[in-house]
């Protein structure tokens, strides 16, 4: 899983340096928020489960890390798209980006809950 976190992580940063330079090249920002969500949702976050995880490898051995890995990295993709629709005026999106929005927070309350469970534990 952390392994994963890690690849799928780097690719966030790819895409999200990637949405930097365009931007930066064309003076069109109006993908600024999925720029900043895509590296700190995606690059940041994603490398920060990761090395939680190494660290404490007992704590993605349990359902709620799996309910986190799935449901996020599924729900991560589909709010970023959705987000890109939604600040280039298709308001219809609204709904798919407050679904998937939420799915992603639950993705981080299963993180929440394994970090104060197993952070500083000796079990690792
Ligand atoms: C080659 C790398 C990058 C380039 C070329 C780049 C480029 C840009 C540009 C052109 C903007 C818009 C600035 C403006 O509207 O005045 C921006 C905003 C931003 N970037 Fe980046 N960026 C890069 C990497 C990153 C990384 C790695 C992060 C976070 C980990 C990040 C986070 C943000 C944030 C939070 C904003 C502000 C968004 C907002 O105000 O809505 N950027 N970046």
């Amino acid at each position: 899983m952390n392994k994963s976190y890690f690849r799928i992580a780097s690719l966030y940063l790819l895409l999200g340096v990637g949405m930097g330079m365009v931007m930066a090249a064309s003076e069109n920002f109006a993908l600024r928020p999925v720029h900043a969500h895509v590296n700190l949702l995606g690059w940041v976050s994603l490398a920060l489960f990761g090395l939680f995880y190494t660290v404490y490898p007992h704590a993605a051995a349990n359902k709620l890390a799996r309910v986190q890995f799935w449901g996020y990295n599924i729900a991560l993709p589909v709010q970023m798209l959705a987000l890109a629709l939604f600040v280039t005026g298709h308001a219809a999106v609204a709904p798919l980006l407050g679904i998937s929005s939420v799915i992603v927070v639950l993705g981080v309350l299963c993180f929440v809950v394994n970090v104060w469970r197993y952070a500083g534990s000796s079990q690792k």
